[in-house]
């Protein structure tokens, strides 16, 4: 690290605060297997994200206003009349979608490729807590333009919290702050939404990178690069992350954002999927919408909750839904992690829930009819099939593998 030593403005600075240091070990100097494919553009995909909904938040907070009485229509002001203001709200708007799009690919890499087994299990686990407080981050978000979903989608989320034995109606009525949906409880998830919670979603996310790091990343082949080291002490099949794949990084940012301004500029509500209709409409405590649905990124979990008959059963498979995959690195017991060199199972498995976990999101998007239900029921038995046979498959084991390479493979 000779560049510390320098002299110079990084001299300088390096003396007294490890600016050059920290870029060497993170960026410079961090060696990532040279493999890598389409599916790790997703991380830093989260990360620009992560960037856009925090400055397009600070924006939208200049003119927003958290009353019962004004909160709709400051949305409409910041629409109509403040500068610029339609631009920052839609950008926010499919920001919000985009992260989970974004985030469910890059967790569907690591089913993939294993990435959560030993020795990345707190950094799966900094992961599945991101993705409690991402889905925190977004209900209290959709409930500050106080449309008509704001009011009742909360409205229908929070009562399940009174399904609760015993402490249920206590629970429901300290989240709200109130005996109803009200201006308290607007206040209090404007506080969370733009302070609390975006605080714990960013230390959360440099100590997943922070546990990353100290790691090393894995790979589409799931080889341990860092047991084979050259010469210099750095892995054989690394390449410095900069600048051969911050530039990498950089051509999936630019393909993101294409996409990106489509979705903002010709289609931002995409089909009434990343805003919904009723929410056009100021919230209404009088008049309950026809049909009340989540926004697509929550309806996996809403067709689980309504597969089970029972309220407070359908609350558990729920919470249970988003608590197994804290598991999965002790659940699945195999020892090959690449699906490359994984056995036909597994990868029919794989397949099958990610069938699955689209269905349900149709699924919870959708009234629940007869033929929903039924359809939810066996998407929910394919949903946590998948941990049970996965536990079952590897712990007696039962699954052939292909030997795995000893170095990675470059097609
Ligand atoms: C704000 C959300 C998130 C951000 C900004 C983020 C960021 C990153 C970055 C930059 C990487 C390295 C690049 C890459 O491997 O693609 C990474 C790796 C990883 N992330 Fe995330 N992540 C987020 C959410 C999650 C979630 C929700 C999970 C799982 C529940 C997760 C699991 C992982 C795993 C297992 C790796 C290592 C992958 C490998 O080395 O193969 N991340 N993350």
């Amino acid at each position: 690290m000779s560049e510390t030593k320098s002299g110079g403005l990084m001299g300088w600075i390096d003396a007294r605060f490890p600016a050059t240091k920290m870029w060497n070990e993170h960026i410079g100097e961090y060696y990532a297997p040279k493999n890598f494919n389409f599916w790790y553009y997703f991380g830093s995909l989260a990360l620009l994200v992560l960037v856009i909904q925090i400055l397009s938040g600070i924006w939208l907070t200049m003119n927003y206003v958290p009353s019962g009485a004004e909160a709709f229509t400051s949305v409409e002001y910041i629409m109509r009349d403040v500068e610029w203001g339609w631009l920052i709200r839609y950008i926010h708007t499919t920001g919000a979608s985009a992260f989970f799009v974004v985030v469910y690919l890059h967790m569907f890499r690591a089913l993939m490729y294993g990435s959560y087994q030993k020795p990345r299990e707190l950094l799966w686990i900094f992961g599945c807590l991101i993705l409690v407080a991402l889905m925190a981050e977004a209900f209290m978000g959709y409930m500050l333009p106080w449309g008509q979903m704001s009011y009742w989608g909360a409205q229908v989320i929070i009562n399940l919290f009174a399904a609760v034995p015993v402490i249920g109606p206590d629970l429901a009525m300290w989240i709200r702050g109130d005996f109803i949906i009200s201006e308290i409880t607007l206040n209090r998830f404007f506080a969370l939404h733009v302070v609390a919670v975006p605080l714990a979603i960013i230390f959360l996310v440099v100590a997943h990178i922070l546990a990353l790091h100290e790691v090393g990343s894995n790979n589409p082949d799931g080889v341990e690069i860092k047991k084979d080291k050259g010469e210099d002490g750095n892995p054989k099949d690394g390449i410095p992350f900069h600048p051969y794949y911050t530039v990498k990084d950089l051509f999936g940012v630019a393909v993101f954002l294409i996409f990106f301004s489509i979705v903002v500029f010709f289609m931002p509500d995409f089909f009434g999927l990343f805003i919904e209709p009723p929410n056009f409409e100021p919230a209404n405590p009088l008049v309950t919408p026809d049909h009340i649905a989540p926004v697509w990124y929550f309806a996996p979990y809403y067709a689980i909750l309504r597969a089970i008959p029972d309220t407070f059963g359908g609350v558990v498979a729920m919470g249970a839904a988003i608590v197994i995959l804290f598991f999965l690195p002790w659940l699945d017991r195999g020892r090959v992690r690449s699906i490359r060199y994984r056995g036909l199972s597994f990868k029919i498995a794989l397949g099958l829930f990610a069938i699955g976990f689209v269905l349900l999101t149709y699924l919870g998007t959708q009234p629940a009819t007869g033929l929903n239900t039924l359809l939810s029921r066996v998407g929910t038995v394919i949903y946590f099939g998948y941990f049970a046979f996965l536990f079952i498959y590897t712990a007696f084991g039962l699954e052939r593998t292909k030997p795995v390479p000893e170095r990675v493979t470059m097609k």
